[in-house]
């Protein structure tokens, strides 16, 4: 099958490479504003480099992925459900609710699959927590800690447009307890502090944040994220139940020192979500080309998408004003 790639930055060239390497996928064509990065990601990977996205919905393609930035995926996903076509895209869906209501009674009313780029469903530490849950084996959950700490923030343009940490990193989080649990956030409590650079500041963002979720069955969350740490890039959910604990991310890579002196961890700390994630991206993306095919149903849909963002509103607007915030309130 044929793939139309939209956006070869940081993600974007990671997933032209994965796409190229995937035995379903024998023609990659790709786009980007850019057009002097697109052709050196199209060179690397050998794919058809077109000038727009124009051009890229007329080249006999049967999917299309949007790793563009945020603020254009709203109009890509429409324009992929205006041309039939299947859409992975990368998260979100639009900046706001209402944006993602509209786009998603568009694909709905189009009947073309979205499926969202919520990688961690296909990392094999989640799936294994997400299976214990379900098996019972863990008991009642009391708490989870789930944390997404970047070793360094993205380049400052990035982060006007980025949603604020919560929509943009804690996103990943408030999915994953989401579909780990089988529950729903009823209530966030969320604070955030500014230590590194300014920029975070001056667009009303903050490089570190918190958010205590509340989920329906009273099981507490706490989510932590931040851009500044420095050990190396540490995504970790802790689950912990009356009758066991389980850890995804706990590997000899985590970015972990023993204050007793453990030789444990011990491998290099991973420094990227290129790394952490390698084998989730080419598990989505393969996801994508069954989805593609009509082999299975979308495994992460733009209405999962719309809770996660639901979340990180709450927790948005919790930091901003000092306060709880229910779910319902931001849910409209
Ligand atoms: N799932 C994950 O783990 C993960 C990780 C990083 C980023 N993301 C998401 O991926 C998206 C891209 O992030 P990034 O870090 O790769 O950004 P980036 O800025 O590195 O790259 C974006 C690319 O899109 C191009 N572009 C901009 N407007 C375009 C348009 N209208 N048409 C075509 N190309 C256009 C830019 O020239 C650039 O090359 C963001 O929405 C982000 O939230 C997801």
């Amino acid at each position: 099958m044929r793939i139309g790639l939209v956006g070869t930055g940081r993600i974007g060239a990671f997933h032209a490479e994965t796409l190229a390497g995937l035995p379903k996928v024998d023609g990659l064509v790709l786009t980007d504003l850019d057009q002097a990065r697109a052709q050196s990601v199209a060179e690397k990977v050998g794919a058809q480099l077109v000038p727009d996205v124009a051009t890229l919905l007329r080249a006999g393609i049967d999917g299309m992925v949007i790793a563009a930035p945020t603020p254009v995926h709203a109009d890509l996903v429409r324009l992929a459900a205006a041309a039939g076509l299947p859409a992975f895209c990368e998260k979100p869906i639009a900046p706001d609710v209402a944006g993602t209501r509209a786009v998603l009674a568009e694909a709905a009313d189009a009947g073309t699959p979205l499926q969202m780029g919520f990688q961690r469903r296909f990392d094999a530490g989640y799936r294994a927590v997400r299976d214990a849950v379900r098996r019972n084996v863990l008991g009642w959950l009391h708490t989870l800690r789930a944390c997404t700490s970047d070793p360094a923030p993205p380049h400052a343009d990035y982060i006007p447009t980025s949603g604020g940490i919560f929509r943009d990193c804690s996103v990943h989080d408030f999915d994953i307890i989401r579909w780990v649990t089988g529950r729903e956030v009823v209530e966030v409590y969320a604070t955030g502090g500014n230590r590194g650079e300014s920029f975070f500041a001056a667009a009303g963002d903050v490089d570190t944040g918190a958010a205590v979720l509340t989920l329906d069955d009273g099981t507490i969350a706490v989510c932590t994220a931040t851009r500044y740490n420095g050990a190396g890039y540490d995504v970790r959910l802790e689950v912990c139940g009356s009758a066991g604990t389980l850890v995804a991310g706990l590997d000899d890579n985590a970015p972990l020192v023993s204050a007793e002196g453990a030789g444990w961890p011990a491998g290099r700390p991973y420094g990227s979500f290129m790394e952490r994630f390698r084998a989730a991206y080419v598990a989505e993306l393969t996801a994508f080309c069954d989805v593609i095919a009509g082999r299975m149903a979308s495994p992460c849909s733009g209405e999962d998408a719309l809770e996660a963002l639901l979340v990180a509103d709450a927790a948005d607007r919790s930091r901003r004003e000092h306060r709880p915030v229910r779910l319902e309130e931001v849910r409209g």
